[in-house]
């Protein structure tokens, strides 16, 4: 098939990539680089099947270029929209990051989609969108949906227009609510934060909360697995599914505790006084996947394996940065 990656040069969609080229996609890559890197997809480069165009898609001016690399591949047959601004708190300092660069370039992905007829469209949605249920349960047909920050909100203002372009030229749409999501290469995170800060700071680790934030994490390897199982296996005009881990979580106290251990062994751990983060964030929440479990999907590892594998991952990726 011929697709397209949004957010190609980031940390979800650098990996997406390699892994459609991989099954004989061909795949063209877009992303402005405000985040992503080019060296994330040296080895899509070495494809002969990988193309990259580097487009703004908050741009409408920009649009064409985007249209032109597309067009000189053929018809594009799936367009996997990963382009967004994924620091939640630099959406909450200025409601225009989610607005440009969550909301618009959704508008933009689907032009693209409507204008090279292609019909089907997958989108990297969030739990995000759910706000603070407390502890109630997060299932994909919750509602109403009160997100608590500008990039939830953006997120759901973007499946809202997905689901409008399924009457009018899209055949199917998949919007895949991620948690957490670790591995590299790290672009984010808690994980990619804490490894700096005692780089930085060699002795301390100050934490963002009080560490009784407990949420459940994903490793990219498991939610590019799903994404591509849901795609191939669910059907409907319009598939919602929250991905995750099927377990309780790990909380922030014990991430941190994992990362001295690993990364600074001795240092001491400073805790903040709020059990939030920061403006917009979710401290605890209950991830609903029976949906995607009932459809036949099975991760490999949990929340914590996960977090253990992308720890030691990102420190190697951290030394290799001077
Ligand atoms: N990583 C997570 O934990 C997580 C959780 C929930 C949802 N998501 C979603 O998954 C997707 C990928 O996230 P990620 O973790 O790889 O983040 P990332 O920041 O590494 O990747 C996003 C990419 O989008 C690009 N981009 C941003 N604005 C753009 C624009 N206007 N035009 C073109 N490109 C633009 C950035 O340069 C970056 O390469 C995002 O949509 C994100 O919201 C991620």
């Amino acid at each position: 098939m011929k697709i397209i990656v949004t957010g190609a040069a980031g940390f979800i969609g650098s990996q997406l990539c390699s892994k459609l080229l991989v099954m004989g996609h061909q795949v063209l890559g877009i992303d402005n680089l405000c985040r992503g890197r080019l060296d994330y997809l040296l080895s899509c480069r070495a494809n002969e099947g990988f193309q990259f165009v580097e487009v703004d898609l908050a741009d409408p001016n920009q649009l064409h270029l985007a249209l032109q690399a597309a067009q000189s591949i053929g018809q594009i047959d799936q367009l996997w929209h990963l382009a967004a601004n994924s620091d939640i708190p630099a959406g909450v300092t200025s409601v225009k990051v989610d607005l440009r660069d969550t909301f618009l370039s959704t508008i933009s992905s689907l032009e693209l989609c409507e204008q090279l007829g292609c019909r089907k469209f997958l989108f990297a949605s969030s739990s995000a969108i759910y706000g603070d249920l407390g502890t109630d349960p997060m299932m994909e047909h919750a509602g109403p949906l009160l997100p608590i920050s500008n990039y939830g909100a953006m997120k759901l203002a973007s499946e809202a227009a997905i689901s409008a372009a399924c009457e009018k030229y899209l055949d199917h749409a998949y919007f895949f609510r991620f948690p957490n999501v670790v591995g590299v290469p790290a672009t984010h995170g808690v994980l990619l934060d804490f490894v700096r800060k005692l780089k930085q700071t060699p002795g301390i680790l100050s934490v963002l909360g009080d560490g009784t934030q407990c949420k459940p994490y994903l490793h990219v390897c498991d939610l590019i697995d799903a994404m591509l199982f849901i795609s191939a296996t669910a059907n409907d005009r319009r598939n919602i599914f929250n991905i995750g881990p099927d377990d309780e979580g790990v909380s922030v106290q014990s991430i941190a505790e994992m990362v001295v251990a690993e990364a600074s062994p001795g240092s001491k751990i400073k805790y903040g006084s709020d059990n939030k983060g920061w403006i917009g964030d979710v401290p605890k929440f209950q991830y609903d996947i029976s949906k995607l479990r009932r459809l036949g999907w099975v991760r490999r590892l949990s929340s914590h394996a996960a977090l253990t594998r992308a720890l030691r991952e990102i420190i190697i990726q951290e030394a290799s940065v001077l």
